[in-house]
């Protein structure tokens, strides 16, 4: 449901597991000539993955579907117009039947309880692919990409290419970092809060005073039971937020189904906008990076930002790919990955 759900080292091993299955498959990652896909082991042979979106998608959709083919599966992608459920069958029926049709569910919902729901009854794995209060497999991805780029905030030397290397490599360290995010309190957001402080990082997010632009009950919660509300620093003052950052994330100020409220929101985040004026004069390292989930609008970051050498936001959109495999194949595949208990 979010990465709350994981433990540190259950974490570990999904960001491993994607960083090797990216290495087999991509000819430039080195053992690819040596090891071709089917090396990856086809752990989603025969399975059919639910892939139950009633929301858009681009880059979930696409690393979902592309996954489940390369690990030897077929994705079903069934949107809100296609099926059932909404119209004429409850979220329980359709956990149960679907589930007891297809191998896995990666479900993309409005609110949250409806995925709580379709995971309670379903009979295979349920795995959140965004709902109004989590986006696990974004912060998956974003941190494949820090750790890939981890060089950047070490002031070290990039890694070798690695021409003619056949082992595969193991995932590079990434170094305690400030990571500040100015926006809103949205389901991207929620994920960094219970996960990065868990992995040593320290988070200062911005977000305006309103209590609906704060991180909701059932997210604090999750937050202070993990014990990661130490290392977070919460103002509603952007350029508190960068002061001392490696890393300057955001978000869309407008989460789809709040597209009623965007006059309201685009007043409200006056001033959140990510510049390099901003950063400057909040105090950001000089050499800060910056992600973005995506879809953007320009409201949230200027075009300097975005498409400037500090932005890894193409990385991460390519990172959707390898992180949803791993999950698909520990989770789907093999089915690794026991629910913690909290
Ligand atoms: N970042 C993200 O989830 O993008 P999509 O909505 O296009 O899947
Ligand atoms: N917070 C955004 C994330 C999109 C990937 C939304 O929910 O629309």
């Amino acid at each position: 449901m979010t990465l709350a759900d994981l433990s540190p080292s259950q974490i570990d091993r999904v960001l491993a597991r994607a960083y090797h299955l990216k290495q087999y498959t991509l000819p430039w990652m080195g053992p690819w000539q040596k090891r071709p896909l089917h090396a990856v082991g086809q752990t989603l042979r025969f399975k059919t993955i639910a892939l139950l979106f009633s929301k858009r998608s681009t880059r979930t959709r696409i690393s979902a579907e592309t996954a489940a083919l390369m690990l030897g599966g077929q994705a079903l992608f069934l949107g809100k117009e296609d099926i059932q459920l909404g119209v004429n069958e409850s979220v329980r029926d359709s956990g149960r039947v679907i589930g007891g049709l297809c191998q896995g569910i990666f479900a993309r919902v409005g609110e949250h309880e409806e995925i709580e729901e379709l995971a309670k009854y379903s009979p295979v794995p349920v795995l959140n692919a965004l709902s109004s209060l989590w986006h696990p497999t974004q912060v998956l991805a974003d941190l494949l990409t820090l750790h890939e780029q981890a060089h950047l905030f070490s002031g070290s030397e990039p890694p070798p290419p690695p021409n003619g290397q056949t082992e595969l490599r193991s995932l590079p360290k990434l170094q305690p970092l400030t990571i500040a995010y100015v926006g809103d309190s949205a389901n991207v957001l929620h994920d960094m809060l219970v996960t990065y402080p868990r992995l040593g990082h320290k988070l200062r997010v911005a977000s305006p005073e309103n209590a609906k632009y704060r991180a909701p009950k059932p997210v604090w919660d999750k937050v202070v039971k993990l014990q990661c509300d130490k290392d977070i620093v919460w103002t509603a003052d952007p350029k508190e937020a960068v002061n001392g950052a490696d890393l300057v994330v955001t978000d869309t100020w407008i989460s789809m189904g709040q597209e009623a409220e965007k006059e309201q929101r685009l007043k409200d985040f006056q001033g959140y906008q990510i510049t390099e004026q901003l950063c400057r004069e909040g105090g950001a390292k000089e050499n800060w990076k910056f992600m973005h989930c995506l879809p953007r609008k320009p409201d949230e970051v200027d075009d300097e930002v975005f498409y400037g050498p500090r932005s890894m936001v193409f990385e991460e959109s390519d990172n959707r790919k390898w992180t949803i495999m791993a999950l698909f194949d520990l989770l789907f595949g093999q089915w690794l990955i026991p629910k913690v208990k909290q």
